[in-house]
């Protein structure tokens, strides 16, 4: 509820009790507009909000109506005019306008209703503009808020690992890769190595980068870019992991549900729903998950992957995130920790969101032995001398520690009920787009 400068007042002001009847300038662009019976009505739009202009031809004059009146959607304009009540208008007040001045009367908007999928992913730097993409990002910005909060409070402090690296460091997931002055160069799949080196003088640590995933995948949950939220504790256990992810979520959940109640409840997601979710939140055994998913139907045994469909039938009926603990160490990355009563697994777990949506954080306590490091390393076909730098840190004051990564963008999918996970990113890139 700022005073713009120059005497402009952002529109949510005019809603205020105190603005009724007084004279108000603003500014902003054209939502919609329409004209009748020499009335100008427009919609005026801030980052605010939105009001409801009129404007009489023999108020304003003849040359700056007919210059209104050719005023495109998305239009830039000032008005000067009076607060008035209206109860056809929306949230019921008006303003009437003495003065439009036409800052940019712009050229015909190429975005309007049924336009396909593909069009408006062409068109993604205007339709950004929608009220529903505005809601979308408000939300984003306010998670990304409550998150950094949580991590002050929690004594995490923020890093910022390298996004260029020389080797590719998520076994399994594909990295990016180009030419670095003549040597291979590879874009960041996750910034974990590095913050495990932050880790010894800091102790708590997070950062908040983009990871690359050069994967075909064309699913409604794999972006090639995203956001990764990761962080790295020092003398933290497996329990203590959990419990930190479980505190964190509800946390930010909570926080998110109170300050964006409007822009969830636009985007069909009732803020109940979030501030409904509470610790603790169930945890299996991805034995115990087989043994489940066995029973449904689908042909799985110890060992076998989890994917979009088993997540899915996992989650189902859930409304609370659900913990899947002590994954087999064959199917994960190889710095996760050999548990070490039952060496077939590894002290890992994936949170996987409720009603469908699937893993949102991937998270584990790390190998400490440096034997067991170097011998997957080898398994998974990469050479230890690589590894060198990362291997050094279990030579010089090595400290039980345990971390997690978690999708930004996952996390708000399955929170804003969105089918596809690119409406959760402004800009998608996706194996067949990365333009605009
Ligand atoms: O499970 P991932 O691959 O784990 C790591 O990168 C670890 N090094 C993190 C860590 O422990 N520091 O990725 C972490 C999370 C996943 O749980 C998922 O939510 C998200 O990142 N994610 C993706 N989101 C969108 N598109 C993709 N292609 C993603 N791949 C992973
Ligand atoms: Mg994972």
């Amino acid at each position: 509820m700022t005073e713009a400068p120059e005497g402009f007042l952002s529109v949510s002001r005019v809603f205020a009790p105190e603005a009724l009847g007084t004279t108000v300038r603003l500014r902003g662009w054209v939502l919609r507009t329409r004209s009748s019976g020499g009335i100008l009505f427009f919609l005026l739009r801030d980052r605010t909000g939105v009001v409801q202009v009129t404007g009489r031809r023999d108020a304003l004059g003849d040359a700056a109506f007919d210059a209104a009146e050719h005023a495109q959607i998305e239009g830039l304009v000032a008005v000067e005019g009076t607060v008035a009540e209206d109860r056809r208008a929306p949230d019921g007040r008006e303003v009437r306008a003495s003065r439009v001045d036409v800052l940019d009367a712009g050229e015909p908007f190429p975005i309007f209703a049924d336009q396909t999928e593909e069009f408006l992913l062409d068109q993604r730097h205007l339709a950004i503009r929608s009220q529903e993409s505005v809601a979308i990002f408000r939300v984003k910005a306010e998670f990304l808020r409550a998150v950094r909060e949580f991590f002050d409070r929690e004594e995490v402090l923020e890093m910022t690992p390298p996004i260029l690296t020389g080797n590719a460091a998520e076994g399994g997931a594909e990295a990016f890769q180009f030419d670095y002055f003549g040597r291979p160069g590879y874009l960041s799949q996750t910034a974990q190595l590095y913050l495990e080196a932050l880790l010894f003088p800091h102790e708590r640590v997070y950062a908040l980068t983009p990871s690359f995933r050069a994967e075909k995948s064309r699913t409604p949950r794999h972006l090639t870019e995203f956001l990764n939220l990761e962080v790295e504790l020092a003398w933290c256990d497996f329990a203590g992991l959990i419990d930190f992810i479980e505190r964190m979520m509800v946390d930010v959940l909570h926080a998110v549900a109170k300050r964006r109640s409007k822009e969830l409840t636009l985007l069909g997601r009732p803020p109940e729903e979030l501030l409904a979710i509470r610790a603790p939140f169930d945890k299996i055994r991805y034995s115990e998950a087989i043994e489940r998913l066995q029973k449904l139907g689908f042909p799985v045994e110890f060992g076998s992957d989890l994917g979009t469909a088993e997540e899915r039938a996992l989650t189902l009926e859930s409304k609370t995130p659900m913990f899947v603990t002590h994954y087999p160490r064959e199917r994960k990355a190889f710095y996760m920790y050999q548990t070490r009563d039952d060496p077939r697994t590894v002290e890992a777990t994936d949170l996987l969101g409720p009603e469908g949506y699937g893993e949102i954080v991937g998270a584990s306590v790390r190998e400490t032995d440096i034997v067991r490091l170097k011998e997957r390393i080898v398994q998974i076909g990469a050479k230890v001398e690589e590894y060198e730098w990362y291997l050094d840190l279990r030579r010089h004051g090595n400290v039980p520690h345990a971390g997690f990564g978690l999708g930004v963008e996952r996390v708000l999918r399955w929170m804003l009920r969105r089918e596809h996970i690119r409406d959760t990113t402004p800009f998608p890139r996706t194996p067949s787009r990365h333009t605009p």
